[in-house]
């Protein structure tokens, strides 16, 4: 029997369009002859979606539930299940409803960016269930997908990043002239204010003077509660390397090099340059990135090492600046579910789109084998020994125990 792949896509997110176009795109490469592949689009409002209709790009250009063929599900949760139930509402008088099975997922393969997909929570959600899923785990993926926590767990892993300084909502609402004087005096200008759990440029502005950060400011905290300023390059050339592995098997790709027509790389460049369906993979970029074979290796090497560090899983991106002054090269951010799976950095080093989900559906299922070899069995003697008493709430005396 083929193998159940629920491609799982969507979610509350600002960046759930990106999202859906890499996953068609996903679904439209993965080999059919190995795979059943089932649709899972989480909308908005957070309701779970399946059907073939949304494997197909126009479904959601004016996305409407009461399709033909959409079906609403809610996942099992008991362990191993696996299991997409429906309710089944019956029909006739007598009607009855019903929970029934949907599908059985062997693999969920992740395509989700930003908030509530890529930032552990989903993740726990099927951690939680124990099914096998491409991408990192709960605690690598939240690091990943927070701008603040990120930075500190490279830094504390002594990786080049730039100094930064981050601030809540209530600490700006209340002491503005605070911040902004503490932003001018630790890092001076430029700054890049980026709110912390945002990804695809959102919300993300470079700052010249006190005005533009404050407006800066103004902008990243109607995205976040928590906000990062970071020490501004100017014109750094940008370099992004793929990390593709789990547990000690990793490789690192081709070193790309995307072209900003702009100031710095914004959501328009990303997305909507050229064919709109075309998700990262349409960006304008130099690849293989002309540079030294030295810094290429110095690059991959970073790469791999921080995948380790964030005990990565699957395909991920890391991107870096290369200070053109300094000739230094910094961490800019890991996405753990990149744009488009970074599929074309791999396609450079000749390996199709379909041999790479082969390996992310292997190595999800390797991480979930080794899961189940972890001992949940820890048995002590706690329970049997204690005792709330025995005249039930009035003269209980609290737990006794050994
Ligand atoms: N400190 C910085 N100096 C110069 N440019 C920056 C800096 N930080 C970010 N940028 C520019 O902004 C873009 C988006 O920033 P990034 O941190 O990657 O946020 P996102 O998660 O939204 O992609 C980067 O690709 C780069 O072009
Ligand atoms: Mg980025």
């Amino acid at each position: 029997m083929k193998k159940q792949i629920g491609v799982i896509f969507g979610s509350r997110s600002c960046e759930r369009e990106v999202s859906i176009i890499s996953a068609v795109q996903l679904m439209r490469y993965a080999d059919t002859e190995k795979y059943d592949i089932i649709p899972v689009y989480i909308d908005e409002n957070g309701s779970w979606y399946t059907g073939e209709v949304l494997k197909d790009i126009r479904t959601f250009k004016n996305f409407n539930p009461d399709t033909k063929g959409i079906r609403k599900v809610f996942p099992d949760l008991e362990s191993g299940s696996g299991a997409l139930l429906y309710l089944n509402r019956g029909s006739g008088l007598l009607a009855k409803e019903k929970i029934e099975i949907a599908a059985r997922i062997d693999v969920y393969v992740i395509v989700m960016h930003g908030m509530n997909g890529e930032d552990g929570t989903l993740q726990g959600l099927f951690e939680l269930a124990n099914v096998p899923y491409t991408s990192t785990g709960v605690t690598g993926s939240a690091i990943g997908m927070d701008k603040i926590a990120m930075k500190q767990f490279f830094r504390g892993a002594g990786l080049p990043v730039l100094p930064g300084v981050w601030f809540t909502r209530r600490e700006f609402g209340e002491k503005p002239d605070a911040v902004v004087s503490e932003v001018a005096g630790k890092l001076g200008y430029p700054v890049f204010v980026k709110p912390a759990n945002l990804g695809s440029s959102i919300g993300v502005s470079r700052a010249d003077n006190e005005e533009e950060l404050k407006d800066a400011l103004e902008l990243a905290f109607e995205y976040d509660r928590r906000v990062l300023v970071e020490k501004g390059l100017d014109k750094p050339i940008e370099l992004n390397c793929s990390v593709l592995g789990y547990d000690g098997e990793t490789a690192a790709s081709p070193i790309e090099m995307p072209l900003n027509h702009d100031e710095f790389l914004d959501f328009r460049d990303k997305y909507l340059g050229g064919n709109g369906t075309k998700g990262m993979a349409s960006l304008s970029r130099v690849l293989p990135a002309p540079i030294e074979d030295s810094l290429k290796e110095k690059v991959q090497a970073l790469s791999r090492e921080i995948f380790r560090l964030m005990d990565c899983k699957g395909v991920v991106r890391i991107d870096y600046m290369f200070d053109r002054i300094s000739e230094e090269i910094y961490i800019t951010e890991i996405n753990t579910i990149p744009g488009s799976l970074a599929f074309y950095l791999w396609e450079n080093d000749g390996m199709p789109y379909k041999t790479l989900i082969d390996k992310m559906i292997d190595y999800a299922e390797k991480a979930h084998a080794d899961k189940t070899r972890n001992n949940y069995a820890y048995n002590s003697d706690i329970l049997k020994n204690a005792s709330f008493g025995t005249k039930g709430a009035k003269g209980a005396k609290g737990a006794k125990h050994a």
